[in-house]
């Protein structure tokens, strides 16, 4: 982080958005208890229904009170026009009914970093739980917690995992092993998409690391291919911004001359393997580095002019689409237009050191709710506009055990127990472990068509 060099353009452009090094551990987690179920509710429809051999109501004769009073035809106009009013508003209900379903069920489209170096975290089951509450499916590991993909099998949450042990995995026996215990047994119950081999890598001061990291990521992937889990589960690994050494304007996004060695041929990996290049992003950084020349509402995502490139008259209205295109623009000038960029992490602190500008509760709601809102909209970069931006948020809690100054340990959107740490729209947050009945949510449209179907059947056959 020290080393990186930071070009300031006019407004601030740039982002510097590196975060000391992580130092995940998933310590404790699993030897905590799992919660209880709760009164199996289940148990009340397995009872025997009783058996009702009394008489059988008649079926058509005078059932009916009043149908018999339609025939005389005015009373029958009458009745038809209602019946027709009844049956538009029952099928705008209806409609309107199967809207708020879908809204309902339709996963939210951004992913969420479950960091776990905490003492304090909820067991998994209770979780998955709370993300389901908030409809979020998709989840990124430090790790491949077996406690974590255990307790969401079945959900249909994506999960991309994590092993940072590049001196091991670089070694092919070892790699196929950690695939073969690590990832394969969870699939397909447990949907792990993705395996980043090595986080920040690159932008950090271990060259024996950076020697290992693309060996380490062809070991793996040769395991996954040699497993047959090559058309599930992508190999990336995920880098800091400081890779770059020129992020403004976007078009002269360029990465940094030293790393070049090691970048080449990992873009060449990706272009042949078909994964992801994932980035590590915050905004954040460049603010509190030099909160005087750095526009906030450019970093908010909030309204403001934006800046213009030069070179290709877009204009950037926030700082991490001009970071997405400038890694485009880094990737391209080394030969790369075959790859796609997604960001594994970015956020927003809600509480910091003296020294930390910005690090505020109003800074980090305004910074993830503004990103969520555009994520939703499935918007692109000025440069990609058709390519809707891909996000990972950092992160879920706030992680009472992470090392360095106290924004490191306030970038969650919860509190531990489950609270949220800000209003981002979300309400229906809860810690209740839910059954794992994927199928309930995704009915609700169908079962919304059925009712409607018979409701028109039905008063179909009564008036006409
Ligand atoms: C790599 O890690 C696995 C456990 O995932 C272990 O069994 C193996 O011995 C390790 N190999 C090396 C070379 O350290
Ligand atoms: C792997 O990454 C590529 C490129 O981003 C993407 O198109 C594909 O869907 C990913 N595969 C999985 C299983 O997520
Ligand atoms: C950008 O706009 C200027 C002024 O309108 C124009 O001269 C220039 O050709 C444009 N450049 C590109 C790349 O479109």
């Amino acid at each position: 982080m020290a080393s990186t060099r930071i070009c300031m353009a006019a407004l601030g452009s740039l982002g510097s958005g590196c975060r000391p090094g992580r130092y995940y551990k998933s310590a404790g987690v699993a030897a905590r208890p799992g919660p209880r179920q709760e009164g199996n509710a289940r148990g009340s429809l397995m009872r025997p229904r009783p058996c009702r051999l009394a008489a059988p109501t008649p079926r058509h004769e005078g059932a009916r009170p009043g149908r018999r009073a339609m025939a005389r035809p005015e009373l029958r106009t009458v009745s038809v026009t209602a019946a027709l009013s009844l049956l538009l508003l029952l099928l705008l209900l209806s409609v309107a009914a199967m809207d708020v379903a879908s809204a309902a069920t339709a996963p939210l489209k951004f992913g969420i970093n479950y960091g776990q170096i905490a003492n304090n975290l909820p067991h998994p089951t209770q979780v998955s739980g709370l993300l389901r509450s908030l409809n979020v499916n998709r989840v990124k590991l430090y790790d491949a917690d077996p406690a974590v993909l255990t307790a969401f099998a079945g959900t249909g949450v994506e999960f991309i995992v994590s092993n940072e042990d590049l001196r091991n995995l670089s070694d092919a026996r070892s790699a196929r092993a950690w695939v073969a215990q690590h990832v394969q047994p969870f699939l397909p119950a447990t949907r792990i998409t993705c395996i980043i081999v090595g986080n920040e890598v690159l932008s950090g001061q271990d060259t024996a690391a950076m020697q290992s990291l693309l060996p380490a990521m062809q070991a793996v992937y040769q395991a996954v291919q040699g497993l047959g889990l090559a058309e599930q589960v992508n190999v990336s690994t995920a880098h800091s911004v400081n890779v770059l050494a020129t992020s403004y304007p976007p078009s002269s996004g360029a990465f940094r001359e030293d790393l070049g060695q090691y970048i080449q041929p990992i873009l060449n990996f990706h272009a042949e393997v078909g994964s992801p290049f994932l980035i590590n992003a915050y905004p954040f950084f460049a603010y509190k580095a030099s909160p005087g020349s750095v526009s906030l509402p450019y970093v908010l995502f909030e309204p403001n002019p934006g800046v213009v490139d030069p070179n290709t008259n877009l204009t950037y209205d926030n700082m991490l689409y001009a970071q997405i295109d400038a890694v485009y623009a880094a990737m391209k000038a080394m030969g790369h237009t075959d790859i796609t960029v997604r960001i594994s992490e970015t956020g927003w602190p809600s509480k910091g050191d003296a020294d930390e500008v910005g690090a505020t509760v109003a800074n980090a709601a305004a910074y993830n709710g503004n990103l969520m809102k555009r994520i939703a909209m499935g918007q692109g970069t000025p440069l990609k506009p058709d390519v809707p931006v891909d996000v990972f948020v950092f992160a879920l809690f706030n992680e009472d055990m992470k090392p360095g100054p106290t924004s490191e340990r306030n970038y969650g959107l919860f509190y531990p127990n489950g609270t949220p740490v800000y209003n981002l729209g979300f309400n229906r947050a809860s810690f209740s472990p839910t059954p794992t009945d994927s199928s309930a949510s995704s009915s609700k449209p169908a079962a919304a068509i059925a009712f409607l179907m018979a409701v028109v059947v039905l008063l179909a056959g009564f008036f006409l």
